[in-house]
């Protein structure tokens, strides 16, 4: 399989169908109209912000978000079709984007890209992003879900596909122990090793690996946590099934994936995901750090825009998989923390389901005690 060989619609679904297809066309022909040339590829990086943030103001009032997403989309194509057209000219392809699939991901460099990717967006994250944070949302995530903090103290936890350990450090925060945190990126084990030494954090380990080929024995762990890891992989059911290999029976397992249907917010990821799709990553980092965003916005805007694979997955197709990987009280939750799209929802807030789908696809299951 060539990941880049998806066509626009196969990326985008909303191109096709619904609310935004006409404007999402509209912004898409006028940033691919630009070309080649380096600019051009600095000014689509540049769109990543542009909408997040009209995003982020539509999805905070508490309007109908779709008319608000549809002007963004046409001011945005207005303002690059300006560009093109006062002799904003390619170099190499007279106005044509590199051939689709030029940049092709071979099937097996995705885990590679994929690592690296991540790698160098969560290496500068200040430390109240890497510290504070990410115990705040876990513990809210947890409590409000009905799970007590006494529920994981001293218990061994996998962390997998652990990124640069930000969550890894949640959990031993909160008196998990011991936490083992597996990544493919040897940026991120090497930046999350660091960082638990001089954070003076014991019993917390890092190893190089691969979540679709864990390399530990059946029933090591008495939790599994695996947080926005999967959907980015080539057999998310695969990492599914060594999740349940890997815990031990009686233990449990929490695990997030992209939801599917996903609204508004979904939808522009997806849009942005089609211009980006040829663009150099280094370039798009520096083009937005050259706007002064902190490297967890950059990680936030350019997380699922440029990663190579970003599938959606809806409730009956991940609860259908952990079934039939033996897991049981399989539980789709419906609280989060503040920030959490599926706390939104439970809020009850106006347009929620316009605005965000269903909310983050975040479930617990068990393994049966033998
Ligand atoms: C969106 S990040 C999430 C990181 C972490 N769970 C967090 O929430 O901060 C996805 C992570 O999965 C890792 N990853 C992707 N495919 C992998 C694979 N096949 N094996 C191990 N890690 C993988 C990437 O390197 C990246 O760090």
């Amino acid at each position: 399989m060539i990941i880049d060989a998806m066509t626009d619609f196969d990326i985008a679904p909303c191109l096709t169908k619904g609310p935004l297809a006409e404007s999402g066309l509209e912004f898409t022909n006028a940033a691919r109209n630009l070309g080649d040339h380096p600019f051009a590829s600095v000014l689509r990086a540049w769109c990543i912000p542009s909408l997040f943030t009209r995003m982020e103001q539509l999805l905070e009032r508490g309007d109908d978000p779709v008319d608000g997403t549809n002007s963004a989309l046409c001011d945005l194509a207005g303002f690059l079709s300006l560009a093109n057209s006062s002799g904003f000219k390619s170099i190499k392809t007279n106005g044509n984007l590199p051939v689709p699939g030029e940049n092709a991901v071979e099937d097996a460099d995705v885990k590679e890209v994929t690592g690296d990717h991540y790698g160098n967006l969560f290496r500068g994250f200040s430390s109240q992003s890497y510290w504070d944070e990410p115990a705040k949302l876990l513990e809210q995530r947890l409590t409000r879900n009905g799970i007590p903090l006494s529920e994981i103290q001293n218990k061994s936890v996998l962390d997998s596909g652990c990124g640069g350990g930000r969550y890894s450090a949640a959990w031993r925060l909160l008196g998990a122990a011991p936490v083992v945190g597996v990544d493919i990126s040897s940026i991120n084990i090497e930046d999350a090793a660091r960082r638990a030494e001089l954070g003076n954090l014991e019993d917390i380990f890092y190893k190089q690996g691969n979540v679709l080929d864990l390399l530990f024995d059946d029933d090591e762990f008495d939790i599994v946590f695996s947080n926005g890891v999967l959907h980015h992989t080539t057999d998310w059911e695969k990492g599914i099934a060594e999740l349940m290999r890997v815990l031990k029976p009686g233990g449990w397992g929490w695990l997030y994936l992209i939801e599917n249907p996903g609204g508004v917010f979904w939808d522009v990821i997806e849009i942005l995901r089609v211009v980006m799709k040829d663009e150099d990553k280094s370039t798009s980092r520096a083009a937005l750090q050259q706007i002064n965003l902190s490297a967890n916005r950059i990680f936030y805007m350019l997380d699922h825009v440029m990663v190579p694979i970003n599938l959606r997955l809806s409730p009956s197709e991940i609860e259908g998989c952990l079934h039939s990987c033996g897991a049981v009280n399989v539980r789709r939750l419906q609280r989060g923390a503040d920030i959490d799209r599926i706390e939104h929802i439970f809020q009850g807030e106006q347009y929620a389901e316009q605005r965000f789908g269903i909310g983050e696809n975040r479930y617990v299951f068990s393994k049966p005690k033998q």
